[in-house]
């Protein structure tokens, strides 16, 4: 190793909204049309890892992603780190690091852009890995907003809202921590993989298509703010059922505006729907919402769940997926609730 060289190595896991962003007011700064409100998941499940190194004999920024080299074009990733050294300047304008090149080293331990939130983790896992670096204090779920907009609620752990702020440079669109994950330590995510290709629509493409086309669209924004306050409620009282509900209409609002966008986009796929279909008949037969379903912009389904009923739902995941039978309402609606395992 140069003797000058730092580095500083962190991991930050993915976050699933179930509140979702879905449009932005500003695309340079990515300032969202509403707020929403996610779980990031623990340090051992879909995390993204990364290596930030600076030393005084580098000549560029690089940067490898699961060991491919990547562009240093992305005009994220430079207002990234732009943004840090900013930070940095204004603490000592004449900090020496401010002029040494990085070299990033990142990879996922999931499949990257296939909807499973491998950008948020990302920079979420950049930024703060930069800031440990450069000695950064302060919020920098700002600087993690402006590379993917989600990942500013990777920045912190348990349940996470991400404030949409009403200012034009973006101040004040930050991410809060609502409540950390120990309030609710009983919660479970099941992520089902329906299909691990990388997506025909990026989120960016996708939701400026939405915002420019979809007239569901602006009636989605009206219901948003009310939503957040009955999803912030639900998670305080701990209300599985309630929390449950929102998530799943909220997902489904967000697919619908998808497909009202023209040209229409269509993120989930048969299996994705058959899972629908196979959590509301086992809420059903329960009758309160036991298990809740929600879909990214791709067709895999994060499933969330109380511990104590991971048992049940994956027998019956792993009866029915790969979908090998039509007839899965008949079979589940023959299960009396108490035999349903365990
Ligand atoms: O941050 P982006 O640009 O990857 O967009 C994420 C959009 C959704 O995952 C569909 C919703 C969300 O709030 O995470």
């Amino acid at each position: 190793m140069a003797r000058n060289m730092k580095s500083s190595t962190c991991t930050a896991p993915v976050n699933i909204a179930v509140i979702k962003y879905w449009g932005k007011r500003d695309e340079e700064l990515i300032l969202p049309t509403n707020s929403s409100l996610s779980v990031t998941l623990g340090q051992d499940q879909l995390r993204a890892k990364t290596t930030v190194a600076i030393d005084p004999s580098f000549t560029e920024d690089r940067m490898w992603l699961n060991g491919k080299e990547q562009s240093m074009k992305s005009a994220r990733l430079r207002n990234v780190l732009r943004e840090i050294r900013n930070k940095v300047r204004k603490r000592k304008a004449d900090d020496e690091t401010l002029s040494w090149k990085v070299h990033i080293c990142s990879e996922n331990n999931f499949p990257t852009a296939a909807g499973l939130a491998s950008s948020a983790a990302g920079y979420a896992c950049l930024v703060f890995t930069l800031s440990k670096l450069f000695h950064v204090d302060g919020d920098i779920s700002s600087i993690a907003r402006q590379g993917s907009g989600s990942a500013c609620r990777s920045v912190y752990g348990g349940f996470v809202k991400w404030v949409m702020g009403t200012q034009k440079d973006g101040a004040d669109s930050i991410a809060v921590q609502v409540a950390p994950a120990s309030h609710w330590p009983e919660l479970r995510t099941l992520i089902l993989v329906v299909s691990d290709q990388k997506k025909h629509t990026s989120s960016t493409e996708g939701m400026q298509t939405t915002v420019n086309t979809s007239q569901l669209f602006p009636r989605r924004l009206l219901g948003m703010e009310e939503k957040m306050e009955q999803m912030e409620k639900s998670i305080n009282e701990k209300d599985f059922h309630s929390f449950a509900e929102l998530t799943m209409k909220d997902s489904n609002q967000l697919h619908s505006v998808c497909l009202d966008t023209y040209p229409p986009i269509s993120y989930m796929k048969d299996v994705s729907h058959q899972i629908v279909r196979m959590v509301h008949c086992l809420n059903s037969i329960c009758e309160r919402n036991i298990v809740a379903y929600t879909f990214d912009a791709g067709p895999n389904a994060c499933l969330y769940l109380l511990e104590k009923d991971v048992p049940r739902v994956l027998s019956l995941v792993t009866t029915f997926f790969p979908p090998k039978d039509n007839n899965m309402e008949k079979f589940i609606q023959g299960l009396p609730v108490d035999v349903l395992p365990p």
